[in-house]
C-alpha cells in the first residue's frame, strides 16, 4: 500500500473551506440551495445524497468552474469569488477522471506543473513521487487509454496531488471500480489523505462509502441539505426522515453490530 515513510515534497498546506449560503440554480431546475457548512483543515468531508441531488454542482462551486448566484466561498477567510479555478489552491479529480487520451501517464501527471511554468528538473520528481503514492511507479510511459479503470482512477488522483492542492476535491472517485477494488482503493485514499493532510471534499452517493470515510457528512436531496454531522450523529440521530430512509440499511448494521 502506500509507503508508511515520509512524503517528501508533497505534504500539503492545509486549509478550510467555508460554504455560506449557497446557491446556484440551474435554469431548467436542479443545482444547489442555500448551503453552508465549514470543512476544517485536514478533514474528509463528504457530500452524500442520490443521483442529481447536487452534489458535483457544489464541487464545481468550490473548485471556481462554477459561480454562485447567492452566497460566498471562503478558503482560509479569503473570499473566492471572482477567483478563477487554478487560482485556488484546490485540485479535482473529476467524475469521469477527464484523462487526456493521447498523452501518456507521465505527461497527464506532468499537465498541472507544466501549466503552472514549473522548472524541467522539478517536474520529473515530482511525477515520481506522485505515482509512487498511488502505486503506479513504472507505468510512466504507458499511455491511459491502456490502463484498467482502477489504474486510470489513480492516474487522475496522480495528477491532482502532484501541484500540492490545500483542498482536494473528489467526485464519485470510485464510482468506475469494481466492488474489490472500491474497498482496496477506498482504504489507500483515506491513508493518502491522513497522511498528506489534505483537506478533502468527498462526493458520493455510497452511504457506506460516505460513512466509512468522512469525519463528517453531508447529507443532501434535490438540493436541499438535511444534515451534517459525524457517521455517528447520522446514524444515532437523523434530522430528517429522508436521512432516517437514506441511511437505514446502515443503520441496521449499526445496531446491530
Ligand atoms: N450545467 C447544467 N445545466 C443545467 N442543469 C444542470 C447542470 N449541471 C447539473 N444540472 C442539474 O442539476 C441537478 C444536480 O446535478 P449534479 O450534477 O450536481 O448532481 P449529482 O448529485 O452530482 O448527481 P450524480 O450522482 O448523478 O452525479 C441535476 O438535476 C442536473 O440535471
Ligand atoms: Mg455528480
Amino acid at each position: 500500500m502506500v509507503r508508511p515513510m515520509g512524503t517528501g515534497g508533497l505534504r500539503h498546506e492545509m486549509s478550510n473551506v467555508r460554504c455560506d449560503n449557497v446557491t446556484r440554480l440551474y435554469a431548467e431546475g436542479g443545482g444547489i440551495r442555500g448551503f453552508s457548512c465549514e470543512i476544517r483543515e485536514g478533514e474528509c468531508f463528504a457530500l452524500l445524497g442520490p443521483s442529481g441531488c447536487g452534489k458535483t454542482t457544489t464541487l464545481r462551486l468550490v473548485a471556481g468552474i462554477e459561480s454562485p448566484d447567492e452566497g460566498a466561498i471562503h478558503f482560509d477567510g479569503r473570499d473566492m469569488a471572482g477567483v478563477p479555478p487554478e487560482q485556488r489552491s484546490a485540485a479535482m479529480v473529476f467524475q469521469h477522471y477527464a484523462l487526456f487520451p493521447h498523452m501518456n501517464v507521465f505527461e497527464n501527471v506532468a499537465f498541472g506543473l507544466r501549466a503552472h511554468k514549473t522548472p524541467k528538473s522539478e517536474i520529473a520528481d515530482r511525477v515520481r513521487e506522485a505515482l509512487e503514492l498511488v502505486q503506479l511507479e513504472g507505468l510512466d510511459k504507458r499511455p491511459v487509454t491502456d490502463l484498467s479503470g482502477g489504474q486510470q482512477q489513480r492516474v487522475a488522483l496522480a495528477r491532482a496531488i502532484v501541484i500540492r492542492p490545500s483542498i482536494l476535491l473528489l467526485d464519485e472517485p470510485l464510482s468506475n471500480l469494481d466492488a474489490e477494488l472500491r474497498r482496496t482503493t477506498r482504504v489507500q485514499l483515506e491513508e493518502l489523505q491522513r497522511r498528506l493532510g489534505i483537506t478533502a471534499l468527498y462526493v458520493t452517493h455510497d452511504q457506506e462509502e460516505a460513512l466509512a470515510l468522512a469525519d463528517r457528512v453531508a447529507v443532501l436531496k434535490d438540493g436541499a441539505c438535511h444534515q451534517i454531522g459525524t457517521p455517528e450523529e447520522l446514524l444515532r440521530a437523523p434530522a430528517t426522515p429522508f436521512v432516517e430512509t437514506f441511511l437505514e440499511p446502515a443503520r441496521r448494521a449499526w445496531r446491530e453490530p
